[in-house]
């Protein structure tokens, strides 16, 4: 039998009643990992949209090109990383709770934001292997992951592009999602995630 009104199910209140070990932040790691992340994630917009102020051939224009591989393969790595952080250790309840279906809503984005952080930078790698350019990652060259094939990494860079616009607008309305949870909805999402 469910002993606490459904509002109250799930938050640190009837954990707290329930004597289970609670949090109102996220684990230490998760929280340094998002910020590093969102840090590194602009550095990569960056480094390809300035790309285009540099002409063809020009040095700035391929070292912005190689940052832009490099962080971006960071990224890759450290998404593995923070999933495995976050499945250890699982968010803490938004206190007070919100509805069902902007908790569900919540959940889609962020599988969203995981498939970007993971997607993105590996159809990246996808492509350098396909067009049988070196994969540069500070000093080291990885290995390719696909056989040289012009006709694919045209198409892989397509669904690449698509995937950098998307994450444009998934970040800014996940942004746009914590600022209305602190500022409207006066709940703790924000303040759980921040340093
Ligand atoms: C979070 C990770 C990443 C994001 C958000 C991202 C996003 C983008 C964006 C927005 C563009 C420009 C698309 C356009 O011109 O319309 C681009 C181009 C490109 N990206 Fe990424 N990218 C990421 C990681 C990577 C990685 C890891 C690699 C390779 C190792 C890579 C390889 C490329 C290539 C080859 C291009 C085309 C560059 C050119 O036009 O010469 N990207 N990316």
């Amino acid at each position: 039998m469910l002993k606490y009104p459904p509002q109250m199910r799930g938050t640190t209140e009837e954990a707290r009643m329930n004597h289970i070990p609670t949090s109102t932040r996220y684990a230490s790691l998760s929280i340094s990992l998002h910020w590093l992340m969102l840090l590194l994630i602009a550095a990569v917009y960056a480094c390809i949209e300035l790309k285009g102020n540099f002409p063809k051939g020009s040095d700035t224009r391929e070292l912005l090109k190689q940052w832009h591989f490099m962080l971006g393969l960071t990224v890759f790595a450290l998404a593995w990383l923070r999933l495995l952080v976050r499945i250890v250790k699982p968010a803490p309840a938004i206190e007070p709770a919100p509805p069902t279906w902007q908790n569900l809503l919540a959940k889609l984005m962020h599988l969203a934001l995981y498939a970007l952080m993971i997607g993105t930078p590996l159809a990246g790698w996808l492509i350098l292997s396909a067009v049988g350019k070196p994969i540069p990652f500070f000093g080291l060259e990885l290995p390719a992951l696909i056989a040289p094939d012009k006709q694919l990494a045209g198409q892989i860079k397509e669904l690449h592009e698509l995937a950098g616009t998307a994450g444009y607008w998934l970040i800014g309305l996940h942004a746009l999602a914590a600022l209305y949870h602190h500022h409207v909805a006066r709940d703790n999402t924000l303040t759980r995630m921040l340093p």
